[in-house]
């Protein structure tokens, strides 16, 4: 049997617009650049990927889990640099005004969108940051940012999560949460947004041993990123060569997405910048007291994993996706080969056909896994097109109910990857499903 892998991010959309995964955000209204709406199944997705996420990050002793919030106080923006440094630098085409990032155009070539040769404005800076005010007076005082990573908020909550839960160096500290960045050119589907979730988590150790934690976060990261079931030859390591001021080593996680390499995920080795620069601009002490070192005292490291939540989703979308010609061109199916753990729906309940004798032993199966797994129940078209429309969304598991199914209390089940059958009892399956997932 031959296949294909995904040829472009249109493709995609297209099927995941069509089957309840993803909307353009206000798309009646001709939807907001860089914005995206998870449908009823894109949601399923995500939320199974967050889950795995949480799960390995803080279902162990040494990590805690947090959430946030997205405003924060100003200062909090200053201590960090993203005001003075979160910038963009940007270009617009003097003949159409379209506006690009200048280190992502090549600025002696023609515009991408007009064709207009070296028409560019100089460049110039952009913050990033999305401001707006709390509060019914408009001056500078009330001012506060989206946050643009969530991480910040894991900086400034540093001593109440450590004392807490009474955590020694080395932990961290876990959180998903929403960001945002006013990108300048957002796009490729949900690969860059304005809104987007990070899955960040911040590991605090002792100076001086950041290099060996670096290098375990680096080996677990893409260990659960394989898990998700991304192939992994469509995996790769970037290291940065050039590194932020604050970092002393840096790499990504990249994904093969139909356009090429890019970056789904960051490690970063931070130093002690961040928790030194908000003791300096809040004046708290924010130093850790070792007491198994004759209560030595030092700001600590960080280690930081930083995952882009859609990126995570929009990777295993790409590699889930295959053409697949199963030998009779007839046959040709769209099948997500999604990971049965992060799949939306694990089971379909397929009645053969629209009867009510098939009806009600179908619906009591339905209404019996539903309050285990997430399935679905379809009684519209032929079996083989339902078969095809859960294939196209990944279900691993179709339960069809049919007349033998009144007599002998079995049901087919269908693999969705072999598309192989067997019959199993009506009174086995839940024994089926935790045999499977
Ligand atoms: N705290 C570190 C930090 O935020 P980053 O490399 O700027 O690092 C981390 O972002 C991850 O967040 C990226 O690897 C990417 O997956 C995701 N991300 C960043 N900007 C994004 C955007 N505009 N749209 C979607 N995901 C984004």
């Amino acid at each position: 049997m031959s296949e294909k892998n995904l040829a472009s991010l249109n493709d995609l959309a297209s099927m995941a617009k069509r089957r309840g995964f993803l909307f353009q955000s206000s798309e009646i209204y001709g939807g907001l650049g860089g914005c995206w709406d998870y449908g009823p199944l894109g949601i399923e997705l995500k939320n199974n990927v967050k889950e795995r996420w949480w799960k390995s990050m803080t279902y162990r002793s040494d990590i805690e889990g947090i959430d946030a919030s997205i405003l924060m106080n100003a200062t909090v923006w200053e201590a960090s640099g993203h005001v003075e440094n979160f910038f963009d630098p940007m270009v617009d085409c003097k003949k159409c005004k379209s506006r690009f990032r200048a280190d992502k155009v090549d600025l002696t070539a023609a515009c991408p969108v007009c064709g207009t040769k070296g028409e560019f404005t100089e460049a110039r800076n952009f913050n990033l940051m999305f401001k707006t005010q709390v509060g019914a007076v408009e001056d500078s005082s009330a001012v506060v940012y989206l946050r643009p990573e969530t991480a910040q908020g894991i900086f400034v909550n540093f001593l109440n999560v450590q004392g807490t839960m009474r955590q020694k160096l080395p932990f961290g500290i876990a959180q998903i949460g929403k960001a945002f960045r006013n990108e300048i050119t957002p796009g490729n589907f949900i690969f860059r947004l304005r809104e987007f979730e990070q899955m960040e988590m911040q590991y605090f150790v002792a100076p001086g041993t950041q290099l060996t934690h670096f290098e375990a976060w680096k080996e677990l990261r893409m260990k659960w990123h394989l898990e998700n079931g991304i192939r992994k030859e469509k995996l790769r390591y970037l290291v940065h060569e050039k590194l932020a001021h604050y970092a002393d080593h840096a790499v990504d996680i990249e994904y093969e997405f139909p356009g090429g390499w890019e970056e789904m995920e960051g490690i970063h080795s931070r130093t002690d910048f961040d928790l030194r620069r908000h003791q300096e601009y809040s004046k708290k002490n924010l130093q850790y007291v070792d007491q198994s070192d004759g209560n030595k005292k030092f700001i600590p490291y960080v280690v930081e994993t930083s995952a882009g939540c859609d990126r995570s989703v929009l990777a295993v979308m790409c590699d889930a996706y295959r053409v697949e010609f199963p030998g009779d061109p007839l046959q040709e199916r769209v099948v997500m080969r999604f990971h049965k753990k992060i799949a939306p729906i694990k089971m379909a309940v397929l009645p053969l056909m629209k009867k009510p004798e098939l009806e009600a032993v179908a619906d009591k199966i339905y209404q019996e896994i539903q309050k285990s797994v997430k399935s679905e129940y379809d009684t519209s078209g032929s079996i083989g097109k339902r078969y095809r429309r859960q294939d196209e969304i990944g279900t691993p598991y179709c339960a069809t109910i049919d007349y033998d199914s009144l007599t002998d209390h079995k049901i087919t089940i269908r693999d969705r990857d072999s598309m192989k059958q067997e019959r199993v009892a009506i009174d086995q399956i839940d024994n089926f499903l935790k045999d499977n997932l």
